[in-house]
């Protein structure tokens, strides 16, 4: 389980040679690589997709959910979905690509890692444990603490406002994008 999402960038040259072993896909992207999925309103989850996406440099594909096929999914090593709460669930965008994609790659993916990425006004569990549920049925492994970004939007004018995030929140982002990354490329988890 990642604590801090530290990078360790001594570990860049090994980390290169399991990616040139490991092969490329017919799009371009090596084989062990982390795959993001986002969905934002706002801006809060484009910023934190965006963030980990830096974070974890070649060793990941960024895609918005509406996107995202079936052999995505499958082509990629790990996950990191990040979507926010809306209405007491997971967006709509992001749980229409789970739908659209769950049947197609049930039975094989489980094992892999993943985590999440939820930005909320003032709760964001049930969007987690939405998303969690979906990753118990493909049997995926969580390898990173729940992560609920508040962004204490709680009027009309304050959820329709685009978010701005803290420094230290997309810097978090970042590490936990460098540290899935490596950790996916390397095949340590
Ligand atoms: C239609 C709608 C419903 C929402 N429902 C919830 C909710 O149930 N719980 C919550 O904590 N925040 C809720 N929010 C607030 C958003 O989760 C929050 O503004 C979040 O930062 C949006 O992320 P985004 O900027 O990536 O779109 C809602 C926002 C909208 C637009």
């Amino acid at each position: 389980m990642l604590g801090q999402y530290r990078f360790h960038p001594s570990r860049s040259k090994a980390l290169s040679l399991t990616i040139y072993r490991s092969g490329i896909d017919d799009e371009g992207m090596a084989n062990r690589h982390l795959l993001i999925v986002w969905h934002s309103r706002t801006n809060s989850c484009k910023a934190l997709a965006e963030a980990a996406f830096e974070g974890a440099g070649n060793h990941a594909r960024l895609m918005r959910a509406d996107e995202v096929e079936p052999r995505h999914l499958m082509n990629a090593a790990g996950y990191l979905f990040t979507c926010p709460e809306n209405l007491a669930s997971m967006s709509g965008e992001m749980k229409e690509m789970f739908d659209r994609c769950y049947y197609p790659v049930l039975s094989k993916i489980g094992g892999r890692p993943y985590a999440t990425m939820i930005a909320a006004g003032s709760d964001g569990e049930w969007a987690q444990k939405q998303i969690d549920r979906i990753a118990t049925g493909w049997r995926l492994k969580r390898v990173a603490e729940k992560w609920i970004v508040d962004t204490g939007a709680q009027t009309e004018a304050e959820i329709l406002a685009p978010k701005a995030l803290s420094a230290e929140t997309l810097d978090k982002a970042r590490d936990m994008g460098a540290a899935l990354g490596q950790g996916i490329a390397e095949g340590i988890f």
